[in-house]
């Protein structure tokens, strides 16, 4: 079989195209693109085209299959779409950095309050009120737990992410961890009542379990390869919104900052419920366009998307 690889402007990339053998898979074609212009198979994005000004999404190539199953009919030739994602890192990797520079940088303001000193305060003895040790090991507790549950929980689709990515989403984290830090470990800190700290950090940890068991029923969603796309997530809140995980976690962030009541934190819990919510739609759009009760499919049941009565 002979496929010809093109641009996105109809520009053949591989002089002459790419001989294959009959059985070939779209595997086995991303390793000859890579041997012949030395983009990994990560970073290749393989689809087939489309005509000029349709509106139709273009069908993805799926490395595991046959290319014969591209081919419809003519199984001598193929025509692919070829696009560079640019350099990519494995989802792991990617979560792995944003949540580990929070779980290091927190604690060096409390740990070692002379880093004040640079913001014009004077390296006095510093005692802590309980509400910024608390704190300090919820915090820790709260990343902690994303990393092990990135590496022994999720079971993502996606292999890779942009390496772009990376430094988008650490700046995010590593700034919001430094700016909470130095608030809620500052100096003149002043601490909220001995109840309101003990409602927030209690009402904070039920969220994590719950959200850890929200994590708990996604994973079981698919097989120990990754496979089974996206199902109806069903139990416990998943019976009430489409995005529990992300209710959980918004309210687990409210939970802190009832505890801890600092402008910072409040600001992070906005910035997260805005990013949450609209991901949370795009999710709730998704599932109800896969189970839309056509063809013997089940209608998606949720109503709500992540907090009723308002989404
Ligand atoms: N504070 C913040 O700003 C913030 C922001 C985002 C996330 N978080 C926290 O990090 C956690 C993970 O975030 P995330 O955005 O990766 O969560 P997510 O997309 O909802 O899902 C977590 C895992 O479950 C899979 N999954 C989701 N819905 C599924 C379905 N219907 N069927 C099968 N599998 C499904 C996902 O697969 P895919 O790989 O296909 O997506 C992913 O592997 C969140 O739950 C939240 O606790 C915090």
């Amino acid at each position: 079989m002979k496929v010809t690889l093109v641009s996105r402007s109809g520009r053949e990339i591989v002089k002459g195209g790419i001989e294959l053998g009959d059985s070939a898979t779209v595997a086995d074609l991303q390793e000859a693109i890579h041997k012949r212009i030395k983009k990994h198979p990560s970073r290749q994005r393989l689809t087939l085209p489309v005509q000029p000004g349709s509106k139709e999404k273009p069908v993805v190539l799926n490395y595991k299959k046959s290319l014969n199953d591209y081919t419809s009919g003519n199984s001598e030739t193929l025509t692919v779409q070829f696009k560079d994602l640019g350099p990519q890192v494995s989802y792991r990797t990617l979560f792995f950095f944003e949540y580990l520079g929070p779980l290091l940088l927190y604690p060096i303001f409390y740990y070692y309050p002379a880093v004040y000193k640079y913001f014009g305060y004077k390296d006095e003895h510093v005692i802590h009120h309980p509400v910024q040790t608390y704190a300090m090991y919820y915090w820790c507790f709260h990343y902690a737990k994303r990393i092990l549950e990135t590496f022994f929980v999720h079971r993502f689709s996606h292999a890779t992410s942009p390496l772009s990515n990376v430094f988008r989403n650490c700046a995010y984290y590593w700034t919001f961890g430094c700016y909470i830090a130095y608030y809620v470990n500052h100096p003149l800190y002043t601490p909220v009542s001995d109840l309101q700290m003990k409602i927030g950090f209690g009402f904070g940890i039920l969220c994590q379990v719950s959200n850890f068991y929200c994590h708990i029923i996604l994973r079981n969603l698919r097989g120990p390869a990754g496979e089974g796309g996206y199902q109806i997530p069903r139990g416990f809140l998943f019976n009430i919104v489409t995005c529990a995980n992300y209710t959980t976690e918004i309210y687990q962030w409210l939970g802190f900052n009832i505890a801890t009541q600092t402008i910072a934190g409040y600001v992070f819990v906005a910035v997260a419920t805005f990013i949450m919510t609209n991901w949370a739609l795009a999710k709730h759009r998704r599932l109800k366009k896969l189970f839309d009760g056509k063809e013997g499919r089940p209608r998606y049941p949720r109503r709500w998307v992540i907090l009723p009565p308002f989404l």
